[in-house]
C-alpha cells in the first residue's frame, strides 16, 4: 500500500465536506507542505455541491460524488457520481488496490462504499464506526481476506491501536476506551431526559458532526465504540471497558497482564489520529497542538453513570448478542437521533427506542449483507413507528412519555437502567444479556 512504501499516497475520501473530511484536507495540506506527495483521487459528499466543487478545485480531483441536490459547477474534466450510490460508483471508478481510503462519511450509508473499498484491495482509515457497529464481522471478515488493515481514525480506537504496539495480542488484559461525558456530564437525570438539541450540541472538547455530538450527548457513542473496540481488537465484551475523562485528553489505555498500563495522550484535536492513520506504520511530524506539561496539573477520571446514561450498556449487550444485532442498534439510533433533532421525541426517549428496538425487532445471525439490509429496515421502521405512535404525548410502552421537552417524562426511574461497575456488564433487564 502507498501509505506503507513511501510512494505517493493516492487518496479517496467519503465525507470530504464534514468535520473528519475538512481535518483530513488540512492534515493533506500538512503532508504536502512537508514535501510528501499526496494525490486525492476521489471525493464524496452528501449534499454540498458547492464545497465539493471547491475541494475538486484546490485539490486537483476528477472524481467526485454527490448523494443530494443540484450539481454544482465543476472544473473542465470532472465527472460526477450523483444520487444515493454515489459513493460507491466513486469508490468503483477510481479505487486501486493500495489507494488510501478515508471512510468518514456518517452513518450506515458509509457501509457500501467501505465494503466495495476493501473487496479492491484499499487499506481503510476508518472513521465511520457505524460501518463496523453494523456489520463488523462482513467487514472485518473482507479486511482479512483481502489482506488490508483497517486503521482505526476514531481518536479512542487510533489510541489503543498505538498503544497495542507495546505487547503482543496475548499480553493485553483489557482496553479502557475514554469518554468525555458530553454536555451533560453533570445534568441531573430529569433535566437530561428532556435536554433540547441546542445544549446537546455543544459538545464541551471536541467540535463535530451533528449525528455523533447527539451521540456524545446520550453517551450511545460509546456504545458504538464499544462494538467497534470488539471488531477492530477482536476482544470479547469483558475485555472493553469505557471511563469517563472530562479533559479528553488520555483518548485510550491498554492494560496488559503484568499490570502496566500504556495510554495515549494529546490535545483533543482529529487532525492526530488522521495523520497517524494515514503515515501508519510510520509517525511523521504532526500538525495538532502539543501538550503543555508545564500546564497540565491533573487528569481526573470518573466512573460512567449508567443510571443516567443507560445508552452505554447497549454496547455491551450487543457485543454478546452478535447476529445482526449491531445493525439493530445502529439503525434505530440513526433514525433516534433523527427524530430528536426534529423535535419528533425527547433526549431520553432516543437510548429508550433503541433499547425498545434490541428487545422487539428480530436479529437472526449475520451471514451475508443482506441480513444486515434487512435488520437495518425493520429496526427502522420499529423506530419510525414507535416515535410517531409516541407524538405528540403518548407514553411508551414501558411507560415513557416521549414528548420533546416534556419535563413529566422524567419521574419513573428507566424500567432499562443498568448497575454496572466495570467492563463485561449486562443490563439489570435484558433477558438476552450474558448470553
Ligand atoms: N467528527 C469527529 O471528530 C469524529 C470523531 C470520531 C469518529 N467520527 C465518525 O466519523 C464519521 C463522520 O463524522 P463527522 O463528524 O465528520 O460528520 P459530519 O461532519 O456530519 O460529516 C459527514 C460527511 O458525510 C457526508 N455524507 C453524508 N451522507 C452522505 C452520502 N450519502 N454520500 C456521501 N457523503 C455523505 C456529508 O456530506 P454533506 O456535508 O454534504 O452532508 C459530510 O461530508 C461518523 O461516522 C463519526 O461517528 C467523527
Amino acid at each position: 500500500m502507498s501509505a506503507h512504501s513511501g510512494a505517493p499516497l493516492r487518496l479517496i475520501i467519503l465525507g470530504s465536506t464534514g468535520s473528519i473530511g475538512g481535518s483530513t484536507l488540512e492534515v493533506v495540506r500538512h503532508r504536502r507542505g512537508m514535501g510528501r506527495a499526496v494525490e486525492v483521487v476521489g471525493l464524496a459528499t452528501g449534499r454540498s455541491g458547492e464545497a465539493l466543487a471547491a475541494q475538486a478545485r484546490e485539490m486537483g480531483v476528477r472524481h467526485l460524488a454527490l448523494a443530494e441536490g443540484d450539481a454544482p459547477d465543476l472544473p473542465a474534466g470532472c465527472t460526477l457520481h450523483r444520487g444515493a450510490d454515489g459513493a460507491l460508483a466513486l469508490v468503483d471508478a477510481v479505487a486501486r488496490p493500495g489507494d488510501v481510503v478515508m471512510a468518514a462519511m456518517v452513518g450506515y450509508a458509509g457501509l457500501a462504499p467501505t465494503l466495495a473499498a476493501i473487496e479492491r484491495g484499499c487499506p481503510i482509515a476508518l472513521a465511520n464506526k457505524e460501518t463496523l457497529v453494523a456489520a463488523g464481522a462482513l467487514v472485518t471478515a473482507a479486511a482479512a481476506r483481502r489482506g488490508v488493515p483497517l486503521l482505526p481514525v476514531d481518536s479512542e480506537h487510533n489510541a489503543i491501536f498505538q498503544c497495542l504496539r507495546s505487547g503482543a495480542p496475548r499480553e493485553v488484559r483489557r482496553i479502557v476506551l475514554t469518554a468525555s461525558g458530553g454536555p451533560f456530564r453533570t445534568w441531573e437525570r430529569d433535566a437530561l431526559r428532556s435536554a433540547p438539541p441546542s445544549a446537546a450540541l455543544q459538545h464541551p472538547t471536541w467540535r463535530m458532526g451533528p449525528k455523533i455530538t447527539i451521540d456524545s450527548a446520550s453517551m450511545m457513542n460509546k456504545a458504538l465504540e464499544v462494538i467497534e473496540a470488539h471488531w477492530l481488537f477482536d476482544l470479547p465484551a469483558e475485555r472493553i471497558d469505557a471511563i469517563v475523562h472530562p479533559a479528553s485528553v488520555v483518548h485510550g489505555l491498554v492494560e496488559f497482564q503484568d499490570g502496566s498500563v500504556i495510554a495515549q495522550l494529546s490535545p483533543p484535536d482529529m487532525k492526530l489520529p488522521i495523520l497517524s492513520a494515514l503515515a501508519w506504520p510510520e509517525r511523521l511530524p504532526g500538525c495538532s497542538p502539543q501538550l503543555d506539561w508545564t500546564r497540565l496539573r491533573s487528569l481526573a477520571f470518573e466512573p460512567v453513570d449508567h443510571e443516567r446514561f443507560p445508552a452505554i450498556g447497549l454496547g455491551w449487550q450487543v457485543v454478546r448478542r452478535g447476529g445482526t444485532s449491531g445493525a439493530v442498534l445502529n439503525a434505530a439510533n440513526e433514525e433516534a437521533v433523527r427524530a430528536y433533532l426534529a423535535g419528533e421525541v425527547s433526549f431520553g426517549c432516543m437510548t429508550d427506542l433503541v433499547a425498545d428496538a434490541l428487545e422487539s425487532v428480530e436479529a437472526p445471525p449475520l451471514s451475508s449483507l443482506r441480513d444486515v439490509v434487512d435488520a437495518d429496515a425493520r429496526a427502522r421502521e420499529f423506530v419510525r413507528r414507535e416515535a410517531a405512535r409516541s407524538r405528540p404525548s403518548a407514553t411508551s410502552r414501558t411507560g415513557r412519555t416521549a414528548t420533546p421537552g416534556s419535563s413529566s417524562s422524567t419521574s419513573a426511574p428507566s424500567t432499562r437502567s443498568t448497575t454496572m461497575s466495570g467492563a463485561g456488564r449486562s443490563s439489570t433487564t435484558s433477558p438476552r444479556s450474558g448470553t
